[in-house]
This record gives C-alpha cells, sequence and structure tokens, in this order.
C-alpha cells in the first residue's frame, strides 16, 4: 500500500490536496470474509464491512464479490444514483495503476486502433 499525492506538488493555490492511497489487487482479494469485506468498482477500492447487512440486495451477492472487481455486476444490476452515491461513504482508495485492467473503455479503446489501423493504411497507400 503506498500513499501518494493525487494532484500537484507544490501545494500552492490548488486547494485541499487529497492523498490517495493505492491498493494492490492482492491485498484487496485477502478482505474477503463477512468480518472484512472490500470490493472494488471501476477502479476504485470500497471497504464494505458496515454496509454488508444494510444492503437492499442481500449480504449474498456482496460475498460472491467478495475481494473481486465487482464493477460488471454491480453495473449489471443497473443501481440507482442514490446507491452511487452510497458508495462514496465507503471509498478507502484506488486500485494500484499496475493492477488495473481495462474495462468498460475497452471497447472504445480497440475500436480507436482499428481507426488507427485504418487511417494508417490510407497513408500507406496515398502517392507521395
Ligand atoms: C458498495 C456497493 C453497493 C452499494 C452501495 C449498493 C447499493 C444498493 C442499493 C441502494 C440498492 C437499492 C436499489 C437501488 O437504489 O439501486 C441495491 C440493490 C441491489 N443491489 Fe446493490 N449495492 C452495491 C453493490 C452491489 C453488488 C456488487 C451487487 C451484485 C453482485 C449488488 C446487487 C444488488 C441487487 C441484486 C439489488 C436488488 C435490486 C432489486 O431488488 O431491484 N449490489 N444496492
Amino acid at each position: 500500500m503506498a500513499t501518494v499525492e493525487a494532484s500537484g506538488s507544490d501545494g500552492k493555490g490548488q486547494g485541499v490536496e487529497t492523498p490517495v492511497t493505492y491498493y494492490r489487487l492482492e491485498e484487496v482479494a485477502k478482505r474477503n470474509s463477512s468480518k472484512d469485506i472490500w470490493l472494488v468498482i471501476h477502479g476504485r477500492v470500497y471497504d464494505i464491512t458496515r454496509f454488508l447487512n444494510e444492503h437492499p440486495g442481500g449480504e449474498e451477492v456482496l460475498l460472491e464479490q467478495a475481494g473481486a472487481d465487482a464493477s460488471e455486476s454491480f453495473e449489471d444490476v443497473g443501481h440507482s444514483s442514490d446507491a452511487r452515491e452510497m458508495l462514496k461513504q465507503y471509498y478507502i482508495g484506488d486500485v494500484h495503476p499496475n493492477d488495473l485492467k481495462p474495462e468498460s473503455g475497452s471497447k472504445v479503446r480497440s475500436l480507436r486502433k482499428i481507426t488507427r489501423a485504418k487511417v494508417a493504411g490510407r497513408i500507406g497507400f496515398s502517392p507521395s
């Protein structure tokens, strides 16, 4: 676990700087019991231990995702904006950049790659 400054380095004129704590997925994976349960949703780490028996969708579904990336199941349910707002209370840090995997954005990224390749191809064929 490492704590670094989220933005800026001189600390002048930028308001309050929030330090971000980064967690490795290996560490998140250890928090997989009802006594200590963390989840990853969209690259952010949540300690939902105290939320477990308050979840309107029940404990069971959360325990199934314990210590893992629950982004997809969280989205599949179509949680309300209230539910998204609630996430903030349980936020403890971000997934370490080395452990971040492309998720919903990956389709867009691969489309961009294809487009770039096509453009490059066209340039290659044009007479110079
Ligand atoms: C910390 C993360 C989560 C929070 C804050 C949260 C919050 C909520 C809230 C407030 C509701 C009530 C309905 C709504 O307002 O959308 C709900 C329902 C539900 N949630 Fe979650 N949830 C979380 C994670 C999850 C995950 C990871 C799953 C799936 C594995 C899940 C599955 C469900 C289900 C099945 C319902 C019931 C939906 C229904 O009966 O219509 N939730 N959740």
